[in-house]
């Protein structure tokens, strides 16, 4: 893949909520954790975790958790990406957090794009109840969920997203 096409690559991406319901294959579930593996992290700790869900109950339960959206009930997947707290603070203190953070949040944009590698979608979803995401999944105390992947075969929209110019986000050697 050249430069251009790997451009072409990220705009073809969009968040995809309505699912057509088909299975995801094993195959597509570590072909998603193979190029997770493959992201960078504060100090190599690689500080993330991510608890694959396909159960249809326990995926009910989480779209309830993310505040009534569907499309994590719909998915055939959901991968719940969290901060390992442990594995960064061991070396980094509070700046572990930090970096927690970072590392369970490139995880899953690596995950987001190997989804679309692939030929299937996902949306990203950060909108929901962290106690009771901790309850549903029995994360433990220094395991922190920060996003849920829904991934599945869906219906992307039919008008993208836009964006605002890039020199908006730009600051030039100071801010
Ligand atoms: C940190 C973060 C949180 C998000 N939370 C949600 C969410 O709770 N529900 C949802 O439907 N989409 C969510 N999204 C998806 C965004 O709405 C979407 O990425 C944005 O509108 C741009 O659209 P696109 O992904 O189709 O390019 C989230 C995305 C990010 C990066």
């Amino acid at each position: 893949m050249n430069s251009s096409e790997f451009l072409r690559f990220l705009r073809a991406r969009s968040s995809v909520r309505e699912y057509v319901g088909e299975p995801l294959d094993q195959g597509d579930i570590d072909y998603i954790l193979a190029c997770a593996q493959t992201a960078p992290s504060a100090g190599n700790r690689e500080a993330w975790d991510v608890v694959v869900v396909t159960d249809e109950d326990l995926r009910m339960e989480l779209a309830v958790a993310a505040l009534e959206q569907t499309h994590i009930r719909d998915a055939a997947a959901v991968f719940a990406v969290c901060a390992n707290y442990v594995r960064s603070m061991s070396r980094y203190g509070e700046r572990g957090i930090l970096y927690a953070v970072q590392d369970a949040t490139i995880a899953c944009t690596y995950m987001m794009l190997a989804v679309h590698a692939r030929g299937l979608h996902s949306c990203w979803t950060g909108t929901f109840n962290e106690g009771d995401v901790r309850d549903i999944l029995h994360l433990p105390t220094h395991i922190r969920p920060i996003a849920l992947l829904a991934v599945g075969k869906g219906q992307p929209p039919l008008v993208r997203t836009g964006r605002m110019p890039v020199e908006e986000h730009v600051h030039r050697e100071v801010w």
